[in-house]
């Protein structure tokens, strides 16, 4: 066997082992929505914009778009970790179509049962989350 199938094979058995131990610490929900994320981007002309980094470095903003107290439209982004990417995508569905009150309602531990519970390590993904969405809708009423 040549040296670059080797590697080849070698790389190939690293992805399937980082692979399974994301499965062991991590929920379905959690991969799933990691790895197909919703909400994921920009909105042009947003209402409200919140950004926050996180004790851990890492960095979330959401956009909303506001239609008479609904949230009609929202966006994440974040330079964080799979987890944060987990999390900015389930909350975004979760507030979608809900009035600013209901998304105001949303904590960091309903936003980790969503998502079948975290890992204790990465349960402040979710705070970061929740903050920033509790950051953009404090901006869109100044
Ligand atoms: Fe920083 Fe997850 S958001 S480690």
């Amino acid at each position: 066997m040549s040296e670059e199938k080797d590697f080849e094979k070698m790389v190939e058995e690293i992805q399937s082992k980082i692979e399974l131990d994301e499965e062991a610490d991590f929920s379905k929900k959690v991969i799933d929505e990691y790895r197909n994320p919703s909400n994921f981007g920009v909105i042009g002309n947003p209402d409200a914009v919140g950004k926050i980094k996180g004790p851990c470095g890492d960095a979330m903003e959401i956009m909303l778009k506001i239609e008479n107290d609904l949230i009609v439209n929202v966006c994440f982004l974040t330079d964080g970790c799979g987890t944060s990417i987990a999390c900015g995508s389930m909350l975004t569905k979760m507030i979608q179509g809900k009035t600013l009150k209901e998304a105001s309602a949303v904590t960091s531990e309903k936003l980790n049962n969503a998502l079948d519970g975290l890992p204790e390590n990465h349960v402040h993904c979710a705070v970061l989350a929740v903050n920033t969405l509790h950051k953009a809708i404090e901006n869109l009423s100044v």
